[in-house]
């Protein structure tokens, strides 16, 4: 099982983790969640936790490092940088949408923009950056391009803490929405993602152990089956399987969800293109 996609048996997953005070403030959130994943799990440190089911099953661990450097990220990685670079009719690029060519960004995002006063992802700054030029927009789930693009940013980022800021009331707001659908229940199997993420992470569910919340932004995209999958790929499968209607790619759900995820990563390194078992 990659996420839910059997029918619940267990009768531990019908708690749910005590959800927080109400609009909690961020910084707040990350260190409670930091606290409980460090009494659950003493010896393993947050950035350990970011590789996923691989961080509580030594088995996994071990064909992770086979795996290390993930079967088809070098040649995603060539071909993102050829996007990135190629110039368009106007003599502009992708690459010349953001600072520094883009080093280094892919650690602050999900970002509050206040001037269309919405989240904006990696994905929707690209394409943005597309439309300003007139180019034809990426597929946010289309693995030859915007999976391309994300892994060679991604990987001017490698080694950056993730950075993601909630400073503003405005931002705190979408962290509050993304948490708020963290702790919901929601679908056919009325589970949340807290259900088996907080309450249960390292317990064995199906054939994985279930990922941290902690470090959760910080391998993307992953390469399963040679092809990579971003955060927001993800998301959405795991709603698919949970039983409920997944929200549409790029939506300010899955943005909203994205945000929550990677600010409880700020601080821990970016390691990108990360291999993961076929989903
Ligand atoms: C019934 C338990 C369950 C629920 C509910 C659930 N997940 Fe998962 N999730 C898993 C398991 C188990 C995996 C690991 C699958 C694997 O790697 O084989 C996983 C994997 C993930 C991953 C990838 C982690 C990594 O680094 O490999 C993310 C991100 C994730 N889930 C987010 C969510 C979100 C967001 C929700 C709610 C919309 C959610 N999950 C709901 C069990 C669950």
């Amino acid at each position: 099982m990659r996420c839910p996609d059997r029918r619940l048996a267990a009768a531990w997953l019908l708690a749910l983790a005590a959800p927080f005070a109400s609009a909690a403030d961020p910084e707040a959130v990350r260190s409670e969640l930091l606290a409980r994943e460090r009494e659950r799990h003493p010896a393993a440190s947050p950035q350990d936790l970011a590789a996923g089911s691989a961080a509580f099953d030594p088995a996994r661990a071990e064909e992770a490092s086979r795996n290390r450097p993930a079967p088809g990220a070098a040649d995603a990685v060539e071909a993102g940088k050829r996007l990135w670079t190629r110039k368009f009719a106007n003599g502009r690029s992708l690459a010349g949408c953001f600072p520094n060519g883009g080093r280094g960004i892919a650690a602050a995002y999900p970002q509050y923009d206040p001037r269309v006063k919405r989240l904006v992802s990696l994905e929707t700054a690209i394409n943005q950056c597309l439309k300003t030029h007139g180019q034809p927009l990426m597929e946010a789930d289309d693995p030859g391009t915007m999976g391309a693009v994300l892994a060679y940013v991604r990987s001017l980022a490698e080694g950056r803490k993730v950075a993601v800021r909630a400073t503003t009331a405005a931002a705190r707001d979408r962290f509050e929405e993304g948490r708020r659908l963290y702790f919901t229940r929601m679908g056919q199997r009325n589970l949340a993602c807290a259900t088996c993420h907080v309450n249960h992470s390292g317990r064995i569910y199906g054939d994985a152990a279930i990922p941290s919340p902690i470090g959760a932004a910080v391998q993307w995209p992953h390469f399963r089956d040679g092809r990579p999958a971003s955060l927001q790929v993800r998301i959405r499968e795991c709603l698919g399987r949970m039983g409920a209607a997944p929200f549409p790619a790029g939506s300010d759900e899955i943005t909203h969800l994205e945000f929550f995820l990677a600010y409880l990563s700020n601080g821990l390194a970016v390691r990108a293109n990360a291999w993961r078992p076929p989903p």
